[in-house]
C-alpha cells in the first residue's frame, strides 16, 4: 500500500469490542491479569498499551521499520537510544544538530562518562576521522537545523558500520514522506513527534523505530526501566496527525520553495539555505535522497546584526515568534537567542550559526500571505534603522 493509505489504515483497525471507525483512547494504568503469574497483552501502561501500541505500529511502517516506540518527547526519545551507552563509550553528532541534543550531549551524558565528537556530517572524511574505537553511536539529521545542510545518510551509515557503531538518524525535519533513513542503512531513526507527525501543535512526544528486534528489545528494556513514555491523549492526537501527514508535508513544501525562490532575491537578505535552491550545496544530493520535496524549514541571513535581526523576526505578523516547527501554523525564530541558545558561543560562530540568522518553519497559510508578511516584517525594521 501508498504511504498515505498506510496512514490511514495501518495501526488503525476498527474497534473489535463497537466497531467505531477509530479506536478508542485507552486511558487505563493497569489491565486486568488472566491469573496470579500469568501474563496477557498488557499488564501495566508504562510497559505498554494499546493506544501507544497503535501509534508505533503506524509509524514503524511509515518509517519502513519492524518496531516503533513512543516516548513522552522527542527528547526522551533521544536520552532513550543514548542509553544503550556505557561510561567510557564515544559519540560521534553532526555538528548541524537541535540545541537540545547538543546539550544532552554536552551538559548531561559527559557527566555519565561518554564522550562526544561534533564533526561536520556534509564532509564524509572530517565525519569518519572523528570516529575512535570506542565510538558506539553516531548521530545526524539531515536537513540539519538550523543550516539545512544535507547528510548523505547512506555514506554515513557504511562508515558507521565500519566503525562498529550505530547509526541514528533524526529525521524529524524531512519526516518519513521525504527520506526513509532506514532504508538507507540507518539503525535507528528518531522523531520529535511534536512537529510533523503531530503536525498540530497540540501534543508533545518523541518516536524511536527499528529496522531488527534486538536493538528494539535493548531500546524497550531502557524505556520501560526509566519510564519516558508517551501519555495515551499525546498518542491519539500524533496518530491523528499522522493521517495527514503527506498531505501537510507536500504543501508545506510547495510554500518553502516558493518561498525560498522570492527571499532569495530580496535586497535585503544575503543567503537563502533551502535544499530545493539550485544554489544549495545539497541540492544534488537532496534531490536523490529526499522523495520529490525538500521540505519546509528554511533558514536565510540578514544583512543586519544581532538586534536588527530579532526585530524582524518580532515584526511578523503570521509567522509566530516561537521555537518548534512543522505544524500548520508558520513559525520564525532567531536560532542564535533561540533553538540554538544552549550551544556555547564558540560553537556556533564555528558552525555558522550566525547572529543574522532566522529560520521558518513554513505552514499551511496560503504562500502568497506569507510572503507579504515577510516582506512587511523587513520594510519596518528598514523604517526604524
Ligand atoms: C530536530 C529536533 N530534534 C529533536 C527535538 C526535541 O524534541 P522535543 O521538543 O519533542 O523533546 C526538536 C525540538 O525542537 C527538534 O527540532
Amino acid at each position: 500500500m501508498h504511504f498515505r493509505t498506510r496512514a490511514v489504515h495501518v495501526g488503525n483497525e476498527k474497534d473489535p469490542a463497537t466497531g467505531a471507525v477509530v479506536p478508542p483512547i485507552h486511558v487505563a494504568s493497569t489491565f486486568v491479569q488472566p491469573g496470579a503469574g500469568e501474563w496477557g497483552e498488557f499488564d501495566y501502561a508504562r510497559s505498554g498499551s494499546p493506544t501507544r501500541k497503535a501509534l508505533e505500529t503506524t509509524v514503524a511502517s511509515l518509517e519502513a521499520g519492524s518496531h516503533a516506540l513512543a516516548y513522552a518527547s522527542g527528547m526522551s526519545a533521544t536520552h532513550g537510544a543514548m542509553m544503550l551507552l556505557n561510561a567510557g563509550d564515544h559519540i560521534v553528532a553532526g555538528s548541524d544538530i537541535y540545541g537540545g541534543t547538543y546539550r544532552l550531549l554536552h551538559k548531561i551524558l559527559n557527566r555519565n562518562g561518554v564522550s562526544v565528537s561534533l564533526a561536520k556530517s556534509v564532509d564524509l572524511q572530517a565525519f569518519e576521522a572523528a570516529f575512535n574505537d570506542k565510538t558506539r553511536l553516531a548521530w545526524i539529521e539531515s536537513p540539519g537545523n538550523p543550516l539545512m545542510t544535507i547528510t548523505d545518510i547512506a555514506a554515513c551509515a557504511e562508515i558507521a558500520h565500519r566503525h562498529g557503531a550505530l547509526l541514528a538518524v533524526d529525521n524529524t525535519f524531512a519526516t518519513p514522506v521525504l527520506t526513509r533513513p532506514l532504508e538507507l542503512g540507518a539503525d535507528i531513526v528518531m522523531h520529535s513527534a511534536t512537529k510533523y507527525l503531530g503536525g498540530h501543535s497540540d501534543a508533545l512526544g518523541g518516536m524511536l523505530v527499528v529496522a531488527d528486534q534486538e536493538l528494539h528489545d535493548a531500546l524497550y528494556f531502557v524505556q520501560n526501566s526509566t519510564g519516558a513514555v508517551m501519555g495515551s491523549f499525546a498518542t491519539f492526537l500524533i496518530a491523528r496527525g499522522l493521517k495527514t501527514l503527506e498531505l501537510r508535508v507536500r504543501e508545506q513544501s510547495r510554500s518553502a520553495l516558493f518561498l525560498a525562490h522570492q527571499l532569495s532575491q530580496h535586497p535585503r537578505v544575503s543567503r537563502v539555505l533551502y535544499p530545493g535552491l539550485e544554489s544549495h550545496p545539497g541540492h544534488d544530493l537532496a534531490g536523490r535522497q529526499m522523495d520529490g520535496a525538500f521540505g519546509a524549514m528554511m533558514s536565510f541571513e540578514l544583512s543586519g546584526n544581532y538586534e536588527e535581526t530579532q526585530r524582524v523576526a518580532e515584526s511578523t505578523r503570521l509567522f509566530q515568534l516561537a521555537v518548534s516547527l512543522g505544524a500548520v501554523e508558520s513559525l520564525i525564530e532567531q536560532p542564535a537567542s533561540m533553538s540554538h541558545a544552549s550551544y556555547d558561543a564558540a560553537d556556533r560562530q564555528t558552525h555558522g550559526i550566525v547572529d543574522g540568522l532566522i529560520r521558518l518553519s513554513v505552514g499551511l497559510e496560503h504562500p502568497d500571505d506569507l510572503w507579504e508578511d515577510l516582506q512587511q516584517a523587513i520594510a519596518a525594521e528598514d523604517k526604524l534603522a
